[in-house]
C-alpha cells in the first residue's frame, strides 16, 4: 500500500480500486446483501446538466384562464390544471409547486377543502359568507384575503353567489412525498377595507404615479425573513394606473396572476430576452380579462401596460416565499427609460 503526503493510503480514496468484501456473519447478521442498483442511472455530464434548456423538463407555459370557467353553473372547484403540459402525472398543478383554482359556491350552498398543503390563499372575487376552519368560524366578504396553514379542514358557506381564487402548494408536497402537518403561521384574514386603504395611501403619496408599481405587499407577522404572505406564498395587491407602463422585470418564482378589473387595452408582454433599450424581444402578449388569470413562468421578463382610460387592479400570487428563503428568487428590474 502506498502512502500519500497527507498520510492517507492512496487506494482508500480511489474508487477504481474495490474495497475488500465484508463477511456479515462476523457482525452477527444472517442473510444476503441485496443489490440496490436497478434504478441507478448514469449520464455523461452534457446529457443531463441542463434538462430544462434541452427541453427534457417541460417549461412552464404562458396560459390564460377566462372568467367564463366559473361565472355560472353549480357549486364546484375549477382547478387551473396544467399538469399535462408540465409532465406531472401525480395530480393537478398550475405550476410545478402550486395549484390555482376558481371556487364557485352558489348562494345558500357550501364547499369543503382540505388540501395537503403548507399554505393556502383564498381571495374573495365576489359574494360573501363564512368558513368553519377546524371548528373555528370566520366571516369573509368580497375583496378579503384568507390564508390557512397546514392541517386546515375548511367548509365555505356562501350567503350570496360567491367566487373565490384559491392557490395552495399541494403539488410541491406531492413532489416531495411529504405530508404537511405542522402549521407554520396562524390563519389570517387580510380585510378588504385594510388592503384598499393601504393601496390608496400608497397611491396618494407624491410621485406614486411615476413609480412603476403602485402596490401593497401582503405579509404575515410570522414571515420576518421573507416578508411574504406565508412562508411559501407571496401575494401583492396592485394598481396599474391608466396610461401607465411597468418596465420589464423577472424573477425565478412563478406568478399566477389574477386580474380584478381591467378595460380593453390592459395587457402583459412576456419574453425571454431584452434588447439594448431594455424592451422585451419577440414578446407574447396576454390581454387582461377582469376575473381571469394567467401564468407568468419563472425567469421570463414581463411588463404590464394599461392603454385603457381606467385604472386596473391585479393580484399576482407566487411561490416567492419559498424562493426567497432558498435565496433563489433572483428578482431583476430594467432601468426606467
Ligand atoms: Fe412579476
Amino acid at each position: 500500500m502506498s502512502i500519500t503526503a497527507t498520510g492517507v493510503p492512496a487506494d482508500t480514496l480511489d474508487p477504481t480500486v474495490p474495497a475488500p468484501a465484508t463477511n456479515v456473519a462476523e457482525y452477527g447478521f444472517e442473510g444476503r446483501f441485496e443489490d440496490w442498483a436497478d434504478d441507478a442511472r448514469y449520464f455523461e455530464y452534457s446529457k443531463a446538466a441542463n434538462p430544462i434548456g434541452s427541453g427534457h423538463t417541460p417549461k412552464v407555459p404562458v396560459v390564460r384562464f377566462a372568467p367564463e370557467l366559473y361565472d355560472d353553473g353549480p357549486t364546484r372547484i375549477v382547478p387551473l390544471d396544467l399538469s399535462q403540459e408540465l409532465g406531472i402525472t401525480s395530480g393537478a398543478a398550475t405550476s410545478p409547486g402550486l395549484l390555482a383554482s376558481f371556487v364557485r359556491v352558489r348562494a345558500g350552498e357550501r364547499i369543503s377543502t382540505s388540501p395537503n398543503a403548507t399554505s393556502q390563499l383564498y381571495y374573495v372575487l365576489h359574494g360573501g359568507g363564512f368558513s368553519a376552519v377546524n371548528e373555528r368560524l370566520v366571516q369573509w366578504e368580497k375583496g378579503d384575503f384568507l390564508t390557512l396553514p397546514a392541517g386546515s379542514r375548511s367548509t365555505f358557506h356562501a350567503d350570496s353567489d360567491t367566487a373565490l381564487y384559491w392557490v395552495h402548494d399541494e403539488p410541491l408536497l406531492r413532489y416531495l412525498g411529504a405530508k404537511a402537518t405542522e402549521p407554520r403561521f396562524r390563519a389570517t384574514k387580510f380585510r378588504r377595507a385594510d388592503a384598499v386603504a393601504e393601496l390608496a395611501a400608497i397611491a396618494a403619496r407624491p410621485g406614486a404615479n411615476d413609480k412603476s408599481r403602485v402596490s401593497v405587499m401582503l405579509a404575515n407577522a410570522e414571515e420576518e425573513q421573507t416578508l411574504t404572505i406565508t412562508h411559501v406564498l407571496w401575494a401583492m395587491f396592485g394598481l396599474l394606473p391608466a396610461g401607465q407602463e411597468q418596465r420589464p422585470h423577472r424573477h425565478q418564482s412563478v406568478a399566477l396572476d389574477l386580474i380584478l378589473d381591467a378595460q380593453p387595452g390592459c395587457y402583459t408582454l412576456l419574453g425571454t430576452r431584452l434588447d439594448e433599450r431594455g424592451d422585451i424581444v419577440d414578446p407574447i402578449r396576454v390581454d387582461w380579462q377582469a376575473g381571469g388569470a394567467f401564468v407568468t413562468p419563472p425567469g421570463m421578463w414581463h411588463a404590464h401596460f394599461n392603454e385603457s382610460g381606467a385604472p386596473a387592479h391585479l393580484i399576482p400570487v407566487q411561490d416567492a416565499g419559498l424562493q426567497t428563503y432558498l435565496r433563489s428568487l433572483d428578482i431583476r428590474f430594467t432601468n426606467p427609460r
